[in-house]
């Protein structure tokens, strides 16, 4: 087994220092490290975008990096985006436009479109799809998940 290396990093606004395996990928540091279960996990390979966190406010694959390189840096996960245990503003529109079946691939959705709102509150239609491009849901259709993200702009703008 490999030496372990001592990381730091702030996840969702908290200092945390671990000692970690290099291998260690941030998704599973995330969930099995840090017990943030909200991020999920599908592929493994990059693919699904289930996993994505926000890495310096930017949304990164967490399936794709490894906990080390994360060392110095803020991530943001679903649970930090659900200040006090409220919806945020993204997660509401979802339950609102019914943009989730089982809820696997939400979380990736919700972080992708934190981060696309938080840069620019009045993206356009072909922006919000594009930051989503990347993401895969197996039930949905994704119809209603365009809705929501409609809404949550709405709602960052104080509409609807
Ligand atoms: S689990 Fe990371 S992209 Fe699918
Ligand atoms: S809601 Fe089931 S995978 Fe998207």
């Amino acid at each position: 087994m490999a030496a372990e290396i001592e990381i730091r990093l702030t996840l969702n606004g908290e200092e945390r220092s671990a000692s970690v395996e290099p291998r260690l990928l941030l998704s599973d540091f995330i969930r099995h490290e840090a017990r943030l279960t909200g991020t999920h996990v599908g592929c493994e390979h990059g693919v699904c975008g289930a996993c994505t966190v926000l890495v310096e406010g930017e949304p990164q694959r967490s399936c794709l990096m490894f906990a080390v390189q994360a060392d110095g840096a803020s991530i943001e996960t679903i649970e930090g985006v659900a200040p006090g245990g409220e919806l945020g503003v993204v997660q509401q529109a979802f339950h609102e436009a019914h943009g989730m079946q089982c809820g696997f691939c939400t979380p990736g959705f919700v972080m992708s479109l934190t981060a696309l709102l938080r840069e620019s509150p009045d993206a356009s239609d072909d922006e919000i799809l594009d930051s989503l491009s990347g993401h895969l849901c197996r039930c949905t259709g994704y119809v209603n998940i365009i809705e929501a993200a409609h809404l949550a702009r709405a709602r960052v703008n104080g509409g609807a």
